[in-house]
């Protein structure tokens, strides 16, 4: 199954690339280059390349709900649009500072500070307009549905406040505990991968059980995630993992790693990864491809 799963991975990268570049605005209307084209193309720049992990779970639970592949395609790109933005404004000198993004110079590096954060705003406001749309869903409850829970993920009480509490972390006198970090990696990076999951139970009108299967198995692997990340920060090399590393230890950020040391956090990954997939057990062979892809998220490279 695992070189199943990166073969899938690889095919929706590519499905996903091809959807994000016909939806997100083109620079020029008629040949004619627009005013504002430099902010389009730092969207459409900082969108390019990533492992489209965020969208494949979008379209993984979707399709364990029967749902139509274009629609749930719509809303996989607008998570991605929101994806993309937050590593804009992650990367900016008043955040990480950080210079390499997806192998190649950030947004902020290619273009400048301010069409960085433009572009971080219009792509998150575009991920709203892709929603809102008619196209993703015929029923006007469903898109508000999505709307308010993906709002809801990628604001105050999910990523952004994650992000806020990940920042004070690095000057504050004293240490995080257990607790506190888990909470601010909920929210920083599990809120938006396990929304990317709700989503696809809510394209599918999917009963409140199913809702709860999809959510629990996306909160324990968004937690998996991070600390993956946090370990390739120490364990990687920039030209595999496409940013720097080495640099949350320097910044003093509050991390599992930091906190547990490197075996434990890995074990630690590895129970969370038995119990996301525990989660989605009921569904049986439907849920292969979710409960492969959380068992190849523990050993990625990049
Ligand atoms: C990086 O996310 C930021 C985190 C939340 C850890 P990804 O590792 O999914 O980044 P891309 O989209 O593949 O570049
Ligand atoms: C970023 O976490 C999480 C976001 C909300 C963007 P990191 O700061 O660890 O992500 P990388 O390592 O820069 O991709
Ligand atoms: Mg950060
Ligand atoms: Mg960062
Ligand atoms: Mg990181």
């Amino acid at each position: 199954m695992s070189d199943d799963i990166r073969v899938r991975l690889a095919d929706t990268a590519a499905d996903v690339e091809d959807s994000l570049a016909a939806l997100l605005p083109q620079p020029k209307v008629k040949g004619e280059r627009l005013a504002e084209a430099r902010l389009i193309e730092a969207m459409r720049y900082a969108c390019e390349g990533g492992k489209r992990l965020r969208a494949f779970l979008v379209l993984e639970t979707a399709a364990v709900f029967g749902v139509a592949r274009d629609r749930a395609m719509r809303v996989a790109c607008a998570i991605e649009c929101i994806h993309a933005y937050s590593l804009i404004h992650d990367d900016l000198p008043c955040m990480d500072d950080d210079d390499l993004r997806r192998g190649r110079p950030t947004t902020h590096r290619q273009f400048d500070e301010a069409t960085a954060v433009l572009a971080g705003d219009a792509l998150q406001t575009h991920a709203f307009t892709l929603l809102a749309d008619e196209a993703t869903h015929e029923n006007a409850f469903v898109r508000i549905a999505l709307i308010a829970a993906i709002a809801k993920a990628c604001g105050a009480a999910g990523m952004v406040g994650g992000q806020m509490i990940d920042i004070e972390a690095e000057s504050a006198g004293e240490a995080l505990s257990l607790p506190e970090i888990t909470r601010l990696q909920r929210m920083k990076t599990g809120a938006l991968i396990e929304v990317s999951c709700q989503a696809g139970a809510i394209l599918g009108q999917a009963d409140t059980a199913h809702m709860r299967m999809v959510e629990g198995y996306g909160r324990d692997f968004g937690l998996v995630f991070q600390i993956v990340d946090d370990l390739l920060d120490i364990e990687g090399d920039a030209a595999t993992v496409g940013k720097a590393v080495g640099k949350d230890t320097e910044a003093g950020k509050a991390t599992f790693v930091q906190m547990l040391g490197i075996d434990n956090a890995r074990d630690r990954a590895e129970r969370l990864t038995e119990q996301a997939i525990a989660h989605i057990r009921p569904l049986a062979g439907r849920g292969d491809v979710l409960a492969a892809l959380a068992r190849h998220a523990l050993t990625r490279k990049n």
